[in-house]
């Protein structure tokens, strides 16, 4: 069985009676980029630094390269790190930060000159190797501690919060060149982010995790249009997925959907099995904002009634809150789209992009 270069079995962290990670089972791939992505606190720090080896194992195994590294110390495990915080030698310049892990492995000079001036060439910082730390900003600093990680060869980069400290436009450079690092050089990456977007934007696959459990491993596409549950189906994506309360009621064909302020008929096969499902009548019907056309007149008897409350412009986009009972829907539409506050609007949406998830498991049913 082919094994992947990093594999999770099992795998628990506690501290005293704080359980950070639980019952953890999952593996990296050869040449892949993995994200950890959750919310503050849901483990992910705790997960990379125990495949760094900063952290014991409190139950289960993990496998490098098919190898048991539970009681290997970090620099048996043929990995690099880069860290949200940067932790760069001060009294050495940048360009002699980045050379240490060549140095201290004996490479030749002329090496390690070759592979300092590419990642330096690679991260656009090849203006500033001759300056001490203190003499660099917190994202000149965080990208040189980015370089030092990334210079030298290893089995398995891990990268917790690395761009952290950047400016907006620096952010999305960086997530380009480590994608086309990626590509280019095979490497494979395990990356920890809370930002969606960023997972999104970089990973192959995504593990989103909640409270210690991996809720859910797929790629960017299959999060974001199958997530398993309601925590991923909220967690990913922006403007967030608008989630609503329903009551579900199969009459003839129709399965009728009643919520606060609306009432909605729809005939499909999946959504008909779907809440055939259910535990209860109740359920939440999920429905992304870019999935809901809005109209100024009520073009079918099967469009939702609401009042505007607001309108964000976001340039390529425009975000329109619509007030449908004690429910408030989120709208993308095109910015050339100009409504009122107060404006009557109807939504509309196909049941081949609705969600429908069990109210009290939380599981997409459609999943
Ligand atoms: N050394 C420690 N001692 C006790 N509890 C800890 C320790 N480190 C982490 N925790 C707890 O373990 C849980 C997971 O922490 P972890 O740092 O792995 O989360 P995270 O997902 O990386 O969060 P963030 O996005 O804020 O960095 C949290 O509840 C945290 O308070
Ligand atoms: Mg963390």
């Amino acid at each position: 069985m082919a094994m992947g270069v990093v594999v999770l079995q099992n795998v628990w962290k506690k501290y005293g009676d704080v359980e950070a990670v639980k019952n953890l089972n999952l593996e990296c791939k050869e040449g892949e980029f993995l994200a950890l992505l959750g919310p503050s606190g849901c483990g992910k720090s705790s997960t990379l630094r125990m495949i760094a080896g900063l952290e014991r194992i409190t139950l289960g195994s993990i496998f490098i390269d098919g190898r048991e590294v539970n009681a290997l110390e970090p620099r048996q495990r043929d990995i690099a790190m880069a860290f949200e915080a940067y932790a760069l030698y001060p009294h050495l310049t940048a360009y002699e930060n980045i050379a240490f892990p060549l140095r201290v492995r004996g490479m030749r000079e002329q090496e390690v000159d070759r592979r300092v001036r590419e990642i330096a060439d690679t991260l656009d910082i090849g203006n500033i190797l001759d300056r001490l730390p203190r003499h660099l900003s917190g994202g000149q600093q965080q990208r040189i501690s980015f370089a030092r990680a990334m210079v030298r060869p290893a089995r398995v980069y891990l990268m917790d919060e690395p761009l952290s400290h950047l400016d907006a436009k620096q952010r999305s450079q960086l997530r380009s060149e480590l994608k086309r690092l990626h590509r280019f050089k095979g490497l494979t990456i395990v990356f920890v982010t809370h930002d969606q977007i960023e997972a999104m934007a970089m990973a192959d696959r995504i593990a989103v995790m909640n409270l210690g459990v991996l809720q859910q491993v797929g790629t960017p596409l299959e999060v974001f249009n199958h997530p398993k549950n309601l925590f991923v189906a909220n967690f990913v994506g922006e403007p967030p997925i608008n989630l609503l309360s329903v009551t579900v009621r199969q009459e003839g064909q129709d399965i009728l959907f009643t919520g606060d302020g609306f009432m909605i008929a729809m005939r499909d096969g999946r959504l008909a099995a779907a809440a055939a499902k259910l535990s209860t009548s109740k359920g939440v019907l999920g429905i992304r904002p870019m999935h809901i056309a809005l109209h100024r007149e009520s073009v079918s008897p099967h469009s939702i009634p609401g009042n505007v409350t607001l309108y964000e412009g976001l340039g390529d986009t425009a975000v329109v809150t619509v007030q449908v009972g004690g429910n408030a829907v989120r709208v993308e539409t095109s910015p050339d789209v100009s409504v009122s506050i107060g404006e009557r609007v109807f939504l509309q949406f196909s049941a081949a992009h609705v969600h429908l998830f069990d109210q009290d498991t939380g599981e997409n049913l459609l999943h």
